[in-house]
């Protein structure tokens, strides 16, 4: 086939995606604003599509399978909707009489989902493939592995890539690269240019809701010891109440709005993407989250974007947006409180223990009581722990209602490794400066320690009496500030 005459192919198939394709109609009353597409599928299926089925059937009966059980399949959206490619394409491949793509990305799915593509290219998660050369990387490709497997370290290949995805790499006979695919990471770099892999959350072929909407399907990125949201979840009351009443929940229906079609549970879902009565679906997960909970000190999830003069949803817009999620089940009381309760243990994680600990880190660093090679002093290794691990199970668990990784798994831990590790650890870096002759160094170190000793919330470590009452706002507050809460 020549180039013009597949254009000309490429340009009625369009044609007819426009005309008997996509059809635009409100829903629920309340959203009339904001309507949802409704997509009708084709009236048959493709005869490419059926020359693909009719030869997968037997060779790949599971796939076959599960497409058939789908709303593709309804829809006569076929495998050749969804795989077919131009020549042209880095990956394209020839198979039988056709010319085809293993990987669906983003922009194919966006081809009959422009919405969710575009939400979900704007959100973190479609970014998330960009973590080389942070600080996790240092660990994954020099300190845990080596570049083995074509220069990538196969601890990154089969360990960070699978939930940050992997960048793919084609051959040059159109096949995919073993060290980089298979691999549905949710911010994967596709060889089209395009970001992510939505079959990180959808697993093909049966691309259905209700998986999607499960908790589980969440958990298995948002798990473990640094960013534990699945085992939070399954312990708070949300959890336990889900879990009870998973057959009230009606998860596979087309609409899915709380205090309408269920009330027993919130899922992860629920609360960071469904629809609300007020709210459409939103494939960008941060458009309900009002701060940063992972980051070494937390800060308003705009405030880096406000800094350099980008506009963005500012962070009471989002959290006006999860509130309206959480009074589709709860009173306005509730949820208020709520919150003033996460903001004040977010305050406080940060003015008495991320900030003192970043202070003493840089500290070590300028003065040079530690070299600047990562992870090669054991300090660095306490001071991870306690913001990436511990840190961050703490305020995690606050968010999100588990009492037991606020205190015993979160800041029970931070407080040990604070008290017992750095400050211990941090005197020897002073003593070891002395006896080496940098005493300009250990002073200023030292200068920097006892303030930290002697302020507020520290002051009973060293024995002396604390205050009787304080907030973090009217402590000396380390020369830094947590934005506060307008109410
Ligand atoms: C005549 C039979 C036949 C037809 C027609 C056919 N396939 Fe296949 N296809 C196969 C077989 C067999 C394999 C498995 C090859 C293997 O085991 O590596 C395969 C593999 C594939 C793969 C994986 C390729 C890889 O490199 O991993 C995709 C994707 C695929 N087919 C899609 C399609 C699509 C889309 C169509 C229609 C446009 C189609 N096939 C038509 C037989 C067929
Ligand atoms: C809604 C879009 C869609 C449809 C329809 C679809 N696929 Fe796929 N298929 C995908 C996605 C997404 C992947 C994952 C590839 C990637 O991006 O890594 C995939 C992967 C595959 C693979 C490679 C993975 C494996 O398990 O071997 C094969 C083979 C395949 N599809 C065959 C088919 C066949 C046959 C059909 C029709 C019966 C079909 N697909 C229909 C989206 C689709
Ligand atoms: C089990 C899945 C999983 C693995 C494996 C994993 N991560 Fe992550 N990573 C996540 C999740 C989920 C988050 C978001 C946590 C949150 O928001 O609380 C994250 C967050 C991060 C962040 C912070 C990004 C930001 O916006 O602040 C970096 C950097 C990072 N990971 C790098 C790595 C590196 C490097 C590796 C391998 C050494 C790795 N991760 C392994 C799931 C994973
Ligand atoms: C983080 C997980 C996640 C990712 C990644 C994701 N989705 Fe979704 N998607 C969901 C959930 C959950 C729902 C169900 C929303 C609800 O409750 O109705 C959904 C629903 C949908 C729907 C049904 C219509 C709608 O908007 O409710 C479509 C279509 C869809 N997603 C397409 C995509 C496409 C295309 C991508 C890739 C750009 C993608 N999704 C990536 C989780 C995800
Ligand atoms: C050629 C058009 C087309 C392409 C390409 C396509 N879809 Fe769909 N998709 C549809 C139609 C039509 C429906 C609606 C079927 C219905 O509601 O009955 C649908 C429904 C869905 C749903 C909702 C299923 C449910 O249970 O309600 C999800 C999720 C989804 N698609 C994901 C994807 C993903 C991910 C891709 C890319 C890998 C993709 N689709 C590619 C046409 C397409
Ligand atoms: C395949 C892995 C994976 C899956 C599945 C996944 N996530 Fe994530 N998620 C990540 C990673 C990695 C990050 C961190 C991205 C970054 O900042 O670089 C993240 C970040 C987030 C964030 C922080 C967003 C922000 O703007 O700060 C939220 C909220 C989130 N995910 C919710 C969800 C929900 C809800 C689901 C399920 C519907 C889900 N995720 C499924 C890997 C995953
Ligand atoms: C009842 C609603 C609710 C449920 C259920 C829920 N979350 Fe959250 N989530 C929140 C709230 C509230 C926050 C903090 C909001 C803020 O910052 O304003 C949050 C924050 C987060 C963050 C941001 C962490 C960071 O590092 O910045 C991630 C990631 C996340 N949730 C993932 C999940 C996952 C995965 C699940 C399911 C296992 C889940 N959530 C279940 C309400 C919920
Ligand atoms: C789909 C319904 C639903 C949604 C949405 C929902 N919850 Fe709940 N929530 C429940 C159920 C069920 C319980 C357990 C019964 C009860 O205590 O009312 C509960 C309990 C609670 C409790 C009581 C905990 C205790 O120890 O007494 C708080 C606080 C709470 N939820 C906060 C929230 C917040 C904040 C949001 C939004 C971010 C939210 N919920 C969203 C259903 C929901």
């Amino acid at each position: 086939m020549t180039h013009k005459t597949s254009a000309m192919l490429m340009a009625l198939f369009l044609s007819i995606v426009c005309l008997q394709f996509v059809l635009i109609t409100p829903v629920a009353a309340k959203n009339k604003d904001k309507p949802v597409e409704i997509l009708k599928g084709f009236k048959y299926m493709s005869k490419e599509s059926a020359q693909c089925v009719s030869c997968h059937r037997e060779k790949t009966p599971g796939i076959y399978a599960m497409w058939g059980a789908s709303k593709h399949y309804r829809a006569n959206v076929g495998c050749y909707e969804c795989h077919k490619a131009k020549p042209s394409d880095k990956d394209a491949i020839k198979h039988k009489d056709f010319t085809i793509s293993v990987i669906v990305s983003p922009k194919d799915c966006s081809q009959c989902h422009a919405r969710e593509v575009k939400e979900f290219d704007a959100s973190h998660h479609a970014s998330a493939g960009n973590i080389l050369g942070t600080l996790d990387n240092v660990l994954a490709d020099v300190v845990e592995g080596a570049p083995l497997l074509n220069g990538t370290s196969p601890v990154v290949t089969s360990g960070c890539m699978g939930c940050h995805g992997s960048i793919v790499r084609v051959e040059s006979d159109g096949s995919l690269n073993p060290a980089t695919w298979p691999n549905t990471g949710i911010g994967r770099i596709n060889p089209d240019g395009s970001k992510g892999a939505c079959s990180a959350c959808h697993l093909r072929h049966n691309f259905d809701v209700e998986q999607a909407r499960h908790p589980d399907n969440c958990g298995r990125c948002h798990l473990g010891p640094d960013h534990p949201q699945k085992e939070i979840y399954e312990e708070s009351v949300h959890g336990v109440a889900f879990r009870a009443h998973i057959d009230k929940m009606n998860m596979d229906s087309s609409k899915w709005i709380p205090g309408e079609d269920y009330t027993a549970a919130p899922t992860c879902a629920t609360c960071h993407m469904s629809a609300t009565k007020d709210l459409p679906v939103n494939h960008d997960i941060g458009s309900r989250i009002s701060w940063n909970l992972r980051a070494p000190v937390s800060f308003k999830i705009d405030a880096k974007a406000k800094k350099a003069g980008k506009k963005v949803k500012p962070w009471l817009q989002r959290r006006k947006d999860m509130k309206s999620v959480c009074t589709a089940c709860h009173g306005r009381n509730i949820v208020d409180n709520f919150y003033e309760q996460l903001d004040s243990f977010v305050e406080l994680f940060n003015d008495k223990f991320a900030i003192p600990a970043k202070q003493l880190i840089t500290a070590l660093k300028k003065e040079k009581l530690i070299d600047s090679v990562k992870f090669n002093d054991k300090i660095e290794w306490t001071y991870f722990y306690l913001w990436h691990h511990e840190g961050r199970r703490a305020r995690h668990g606050a968010a999100m209602l588990a009492p037991d990784y606020v205190h015993w798994e979160g800041m029970f831990e931070v407080a040990h490794r604070f008290y017992m590790e750095m400050v211990p650890e941090v005197k020897d870096l002073i003593e070891k400066a002395r006896r080496k002759g940098n005493n300009k160094g250990a002073d200023r170190v030292q200068k920097v320690l006892d303030r930290i000793l002697n302020s507020k919330m520290h002051r009973w470590f060293i024995g002396k009496k604390p205050p009787k009452s304080w907030s973090p706002s009217d402590d000396d507050n380390h020369g830094f500030k947590t934005e506060k809460v307008k109410k």
